[in-house]
């Protein structure tokens, strides 16, 4: 046997016994006579003991030799520590060696594999099974595996059924690339790997499984970023028979479950948003609710008093930024050249400090008066101590320039606190996008949402203005998931494709199956899936998602410790039948 208890096990009641333990030296601390070895396993962390005098010779020796990480196995009796360590739950107790093995030794590990490493993100990542080591990192994967054993007890519980889809596939159009797989047996064709299971959860409501959910690994060919991986993981869902409202309900209760379950959580009731709402008062489809800052629009107050830029603007529009007005000359100027950097793009930014002693001083006193300023600082619900701040431009391009704004006072107040969570249901999402880039329509969501029935007529007049049954749950300003109550008949999926500038032939082509599966009875239905991998990170109240992924690309969407993409052989390409365009040197 290789041990009788694992290192987090042992306490004061085991003085006395013998036991026989396992894993890696985390530290030795030789003084001489004495020796203690720190050994650790998945499970904590056991002091070991050699003493000069009790222990023989040879194996004070064998100690001594020990390095950082050497896997070993040591045999000895419990005894209780005189000092002892509150910090740690083995802390009462230390194992007396009296056999010492060393099952594989270890090169100098090339960071510290301590909660606090002195390993960067590149080096750590290339020896991520090193850094899976280490406490803080296990605890996200071990939180990750919580919160997807509970996602699945909750599923099974409401009567889901987890099927698989392939993964390869044929390309579905969710926005972004494709990642491609050529096919060797069908030379010059190529599968898709999924972006999401979504035609195939719809074709699974056709079959009549009434509820299906996977917890399932897509891939998009996107710019990365903390909370875009190319490869990630979704709690997908599809549901028969049902409207928004039982979609919106039941992920509204897994995500209670979740909380209650792995965080000991009661959350609070998940309010409701439109989007055009959450584009007005916040800027954002996605707002944050830790705090509340919304926007108010100051045009009446603000325009035909001669400030030109102002009066030139489409919108005026501000937030309020309670307790602020203590913000140094220094300070406003360090914002106001943020607002101007060109991430945000904003021209300048016009405060007014309500004062302590009742008086409102502003950067644009020259064109309103004492008056002005107060109609304004009601407008802002504002008292003293507060700091308005207002932007104008052009609507759409200054309402996200104050959605930053906005992001980051809540952040330099300190009131975007990880601990507290903020979930919405952000409802009524248009159904169709203008795309500059391409001169056309694109779906918000995906070709395969419903318009919103009283919408209908208006694809022909005002397509930008058509509504769609979807949804998308966010918490803390992070968008969680999204879903939609789908098309489920023919005329009406074709009817989106030629308004999303598909010939009948090209969506015959990419869909034809899809469509066909309507004709042969195709019951009402509608889902959503949830970004897992994000969902992790906001219950670690983490930014990033890579920490909660056991293996993770990094920001150029490389795996640096398999070095992957890499080239593949001559061989391998004329197998698949690609002949790569290499540019040959004059
Ligand atoms: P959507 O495209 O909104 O919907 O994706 C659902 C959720 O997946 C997460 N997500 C990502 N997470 C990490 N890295 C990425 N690159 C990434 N892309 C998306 C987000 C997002 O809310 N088939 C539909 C769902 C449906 O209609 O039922 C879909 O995939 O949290």
């Amino acid at each position: 046997m290789h041990r009788t208890h694992n290192c987090g096990e042992l306490r004061i009641q085991h003085v006395g016994i013998k036991v026989t333990l396992a894993g890696w030296v985390q530290r030795v601390r030789n003084k001489g006579g004495l020796i203690w070895v720190d050994l650790r396993d998945r499970y904590g962390l056991t002091q070991l003991i050699f003493e000069e005098g009790s222990t023989p010779k040879a194996l004070l020796g064998k100690a001594a030799g020990l390095g950082r990480e050497f896997v070993i196995q040591a045999k000895g009796e419990v005894i209780e520590r005189t000092s002892k360590n509150d910090k740690i739950p083995t802390g009462d107790i230390e194992v007396k060696v009296e056999e010492l093995e060393v099952l594989n030794p270890a090169k100098i590990p090339p960071f510290l594999i301590e909660d606090e490493t002195d390993g960067g993100d590149d080096l750590r990542m290339k020896y991520r099974y090193l850094d899976l080591r280490r406490n803080v990192v296990r605890q996200k994967l071990q939180l990750r595996h919580r919160m997807m054993q509970e996602t699945r007890k909750y599923m099974d519980g409401q009567d889901f059924i987890e099927v698989e889809t392939p993964v390869l596939i044929k390309s579905t159009p969710e926005g972004a690339r494709d990642f491609v797989v050529p096919s060797r047996v069908n030379p010059g064709e190529f599968y898709a790997l999924p972006q999401s299971p979504q035609t195939f959860k719809q074709l699974l409501m056709v079959s009549g499984f009434d509820r299906y959910f996977q917890i399932v690994k897509c891939f998009r060919d996107e710019d990365l970023r903390a909370d875009r991986q190319p490869e990630f993981t979704q709690i997908d869902c599809e549901m028969s028979f049902v409207s928004q409202e039982d979609v919106l309900s039941m992920f509204e209760g897994l995500t209670r479950h979740l909380f209650k379950e792995v965080k000991g959580i009661e959350l609070e009731e998940v309010k409701r948003m439109t989007y055009a709402d959450a584009m007005r008062f916040y800027g954002n489809d996605k707002p944050d609710l830790r705090f509340d800052m919304r926007f108010v629009e100051l045009n009446d107050l603000a325009k035909g008093r001669g400030f030109g830029i102002f009066d030139q603007a489409e919108l005026v529009v501000g937030i309020c930024a309670k307790g602020a007005a203590s913000y140094t000359r220094k300070q406003l100027d360090a914002l106001t050249d943020w607002v101007k950097r060109p991430q945000i793009g904003a021209k300048g930014l016009v405060y007014v400090k309500f004062n302590e002693d009742g008086s409102l001083k502003s950067t644009v006193d020259k064109f309103y008066s004492p008056d002005d300023l107060e109609q304004w600082a009601q407008a802002f619900q504002a008292e003293p101590g507060d700091l308005m701040l207002v932007l104008s431009g052009d609507a759409k391009t200054v309402r996200k320039q104050l959605s930053e704004l906005r992001l980051k006072m809540g952040e330099d107040l300190g009131l975007r606190d990880r601990s507290v969570f903020k979930p919405l249901w952000v409802v009524d999402f248009p159904l169709l996008e203008w795309d500059e880039e391409t001169n056309r329509y694109h779906a918000m969501h995906h070709p395969f949402t419903s318009p919103k029935a009283e919408d209908i007529p208006l694809l022909d007049t005002d397509p930008g203005a058509v509504r769609a049954n979807a949804y998308d749950l966010v918490i803390n300003g992070v968008e969680i998931g999204g879903g939609s109550i789908r098309i489920h008949d023919r005329t009406t999926q074709q009817l989106m494709f030629k308004h999303l500038g598909f010939t009948e032939e090209e969506a015959q082509k990419q869909f034809g199956f899809l469509m066909e599966a309507f004709e042969y009875g195709a019951p009402p239905h509608g889902g959503i899936a949830f970004g897992f991998d994000r969902l992790c990170a906001i219950f670690g109240g983490s930014d990033s998602i890579r920490d909660y992924i056991a293996f993770p690309k990094n920001n150029s969407g490389r795996d640096v410790m398999i070095d992957s993409p890499s080239p593949i052989s001559n061989e391998q390409l004329e197998e698949l039948s690609i002949k790569l365009d290499v540019k040959e040197e004059k």
